[in-house]
């Protein structure tokens, strides 16, 4: 008995050393060692034997079961390693490669970027400023009120207080930078101003706490309400890239007068009446005005000598506009299903 499991070991071992590939070597392995393999069956055997045989035969079965396992994990190593030396061999070069993905602008800085080309082409300049504001330049130099409602802590994110003097916040909107410019500048001039604003304020599909305004304000002799309706009218026909029609409507900011809202023709229906713009064919897109004497009192500038137009307009809504999105949160959520369609 010891005998043929001696042969058995070696027929295997011969067989496990010749395998061509891991599918032929598992093959051999099964066949020997698998649960129907005629080594397992002989173990098996064994219980039938006579007490006296089966002690020998049984350690002669199982110790060519240990060596027949470490032969067939050898081999094993040795055919993977050829398997990956052959993936080294020459390459095809006329293979498909493997694409590398693009990355890509989001949409808010797409239509940020177009307005700031547009502007720059009718002559503005762009400015830039804090998105951490002062109390002064947030509200009391665009005269303010101490008491306005946008003041209050409902409204504004109010940093700790520093020192006794400066209050300071999170900016509510672009306008502090007309004043950072003027104190700056000598007019005449025009610029415009994107960025970052906050507001203490629950989020919907048309609020976020978080925003992006773009700020306009053109100062010089003369300008008047019909320059601002025209450049903006301009703005907005080539931003989306077919005509619009402007309609100003009264309204009041402390830092206008007169103040205007901004009505642009509806860009989705040609104003024809839509959902989007509630049927009557017109958006309500901004607010605007012409700036207020005191104002430029506050920077030094005589309003006898200069007058000027100013307006905010908020870049997610054109956003949302142009390329038809009706939640403003998905700007902010980092969904890539929504961000790889720009
Ligand atoms: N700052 C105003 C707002 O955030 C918009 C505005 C800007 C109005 C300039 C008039 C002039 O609502």
């Amino acid at each position: 008995m010891a005998l043929n499991v001696k042969t058995l070991e070696n027929r295997a071992k011969k067989t496990l050393l010749e395998a061509q590939d891991l599918e032929q070597l598992e093959g051999v392995f099964k066949q020997y060692l698998g649960s129907k393999g005629e080594l397992t069956l002989f173990l098996r055997s064994l219980a039938k034997l006579p007490k006296a045989k089966r002690k020998s035969a049984g350690k002669a079965a199982n110790e060519a079961k240990a060596t027949l396992s470490i032969v067939f994990e050898e081999q094993k190593k040795k055919l993977q390693k050829g398997s990956a030396q052959k993936g080294q061999e020459p390459f095809d070069v006329t293979a498909p490669g493997t694409r590398i993905e693009r990355g890509h602008l989001h949409p808010i800085t797409l239509v940020q970027r177009r307005a700031e080309n547009i502007f720059r082409s009718m002559g503005f300049e762009i400015a830039q400023g804090p998105e951490i504001e002062t109390e002064w330049y947030n509200f009391d130099a665009l005269n303010i009120a101490k008491d306005h409602p946008a003041r209050d802590m409902w409204d504004t994110f109010w940093l700790k207080p520093q020192n006794q003097r400066e209050r300071l916040l999170l900016r509510t909107h672009t306008s502090p930078v007309q004043i950072r410019y003027m104190e700056s500048h000598e007019p005449p001039l025009r610029i415009i101003s994107p960025g970052r604003c906050f507001r203490y304020e629950a989020t919907d599909a048309s609020h976020e706490f978080n925003f992006y305004q773009l700020e306009g304000l053109m100062v010089g002799k003369d300008v008047t309400a019909s320059n601002f309706k025209a450049v903006i009218q301009e703005f907005l026909t080539r931003l989306f890239a077919k005509p619009v029609t402007v309609r100003l409507r009264p309204t009041y900011f402390p830092f206008t007068e007169p103040s205007f809202e901004v009505d642009a023709s509806c860009v989705i229906c040609q104003a024809k009446g839509c959902s989007v713009c509630g049927g009557d064919g017109w958006l309500e897109l901004m607010g605007a005005g012409m700036v207020h004497p005191n104002v430029l009192k506050a920077v030094g500038y005589n309003p006898k000598d200069w007058t000027g137009f100013a307006f905010g307009v908020g870049i997610e809504r054109l956003a949302m506009l142009k390329y038809r999105v009706n939640d403003i949160r998905l700007f902010f959520g980092g969904d890539l299903k929504f961000l790889q369609q720009f």
